[in-house]
């Protein structure tokens, strides 16, 4: 929008939320709450976003540096939200038109609402335009206090009445501003209230004061406008956008066992006809394909599974990529870019850590494979161990297409088996093994006659 500027503000602590962290980097469902308002932002296409910032600023500018154009301003302490816009006058000192306020802990807005507001805003030519919601619960919002229909007033939970606390209509922190005059008259506003602050809530009363326009829209589903203030609210939000993920996910055909323990982030990609079993959850930018069954208590994080994939119960994916028509599980742990090729079998208590597997390739039981490169239809061994870390660096282990590694091994990196060859039963590889060879290292087996006989006497 050609003359729409956006303002974010993000600059208060979160006291309420009782961590150090930024309130607005808190994750719902997966993403930083921040991340919902500016992607809504940046649906309407404004001519500029700027983001106050203040408590903790380095760290939130730091964790923002993925989105282009954004201009940061701080503020210094933080004084209101009214001291928060104030900040942003600078920047905005060559814009005309109207400036949209987002608080950076509303995060469900949407942007068809902002473009609602930008419409009516325009449409009456009002000065302010607020977004309002009916809600069952308004405790802790401002409340919208009305003369004759006519919005008049914003009062804030501390600062109201007994009468006014029971109004149910309140103030979402979202609004349009025409930019001409706001800075002069948000300076005007007086932080003689309750908490001793600056709030721009009280610009309202001002403009009506002055007999300027103001007009508000309401959104129809209160859950667009909810702030973040507290952990409980968090965890409530997060279980709103997971609902919602998992519900657009079974309409486009993926099965999930149980809405209620399935834990899908917003960013996540399932595929048509997919199993999420009770207790899944998938996280960050994965994509999962089609066919493919998730088993219970299974975490899957920035991982990318083809389609036909079957994970059975309780296996940790991260930052791993899986091929299709392979299985793992059950407690099967793929860490650090591990790579499994299509039809490979990795099975109980098995970790597979920046390595790659061929296809075909199977590793069942009790196995540790790290920094491998692991060639097609090879059979490990139960109990197979790359040595891959001699005291100082990683070495890489290098295992051909079609050997055969026997259980109890260790493979000394860095080292090859080549291809084909034979790796006997509790054999320490310390040297290459050239290709069709056998290696076996275990010494010659010894058994003594009578020995436990022996031994009883010796002790009685
Ligand atoms: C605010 C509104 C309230 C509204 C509610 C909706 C005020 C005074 N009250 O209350 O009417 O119902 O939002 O969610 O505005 N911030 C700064 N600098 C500051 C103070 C706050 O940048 O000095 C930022 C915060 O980081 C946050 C946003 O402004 O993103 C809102 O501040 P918060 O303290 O959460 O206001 P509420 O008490 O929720
Ligand atoms: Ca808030």
């Amino acid at each position: 929008m050609s003359d729409v500027h956006i303002v974010v503000l993000a600059a208060g602590k979160g006291t309420r939320m009782k961590s150090v962290r930024p309130k607005v980097l808190h994750s719902v469902a997966g993403a930083p709450m921040i991340d919902y308002v500016l992607r809504a932002a940046a649906e309407l296409s404004p001519r500029s976003i700027t983001v106050v910032v203040g408590h903790q600023a380095s760290d939130l500018q730091a964790a923002l540096t993925g989105w282009a154009g954004l201009a940061f301003v701080i503020q210094e302490p933080q004084l209101g939200t009214a001291h928060a816009l104030l900040t942003a006058e600078s920047a905005l000192s060559q814009a005309r038109g109207t400036v949209i306020l987002l608080s950076g802990d509303v995060p469900l807005l949407t942007a068809g609402t902002l473009e609602r507001l930008v419409a009516r805003h325009t449409t009456t030519g009002a000065a302010a335009t607020v977004i309002t919601a009916m809600v069952d619960e308004p405790y802790g919002y401002g409340r919208i206090v009305r003369i004759d229909d006519r919005i008049e007033r914003i009062v804030e939970e501390k600062d109201a009445s007994e009468t006014e606390r029971r109004i149910h209509e309140i103030n979402s922190g979202i609004y349009a501003f025409d930019l001409e005059g706001l800075f002069d008259a948000v300076r005007s506003i007086a932080a003689e209230n309750a908490q001793r602050e600056y709030y721009l809530p009280d610009l309202i009363a001002i403009y009506r004061g002055r007999g300027r326009a103001v007009e508000t829209v309401t959104v129809v589903d209160p859950d667009e406008i909810r702030g973040i203030n507290s952990q409980p609210e968090l965890a409530a939000m997060s279980r709103i956008v997971r609902d919602a993920k998992t519900a657009a996910l079974m309409t486009a055909g993926v099965i999930v066992e149980d809405p209620a323990t399935t834990y899908v982030d917003r960013d996540v990609e399932v595929g048509q006809d997919t199993v999420l079993r009770p207790g899944v959850s998938l996280q960050g930018r994965t994509r999962i394909g089609r066919n493919c069954d998730i088993g219970s208590g299974s975490r899957i994080a920035d991982s990318t599974l083809a389609d036909q994939v079957t994970v059975l119960d309780h296996c940790v994916v991260c930052d791993s990529t899986i091929h299709s028509g392979a299985q793992i599980g059950p407690f099967v742990h793929l860490r650090q870019t591990a790579e499994l090729g299509e039809e490979v079998k990795v099975g109980n208590f098995v970790e597979v850590k920046k390595s790659t597997l061929g296809a075909g390739t199977k590793s069942m039981h009790l196995t540790y494979l790290g920094d491998a490169v692991i060639g097609s239809k090879v059979n490990i061994g139960a109990g197979t161990i790359t040595c891959n870390y001699d005291g100082t660096a990683k070495r890489v282990t290098t295992i051909e297409d079609g050997a055969f590694i026997g259980s109890d091994t260790q493979l000394i990196a860095p080292v090859t088996v080549g291809r084909g060859a034979y790796v006997g039963t509790g054999t320490t590889v310390r040297q290459d093994v050239p290709p069709g060879a056998l290696a076996v290292s275990a010494g010659k087996q010894r058994n003594i006659e009578g020995w436990v006989e022996e031994r009883k006497k010796t002790r009685s």
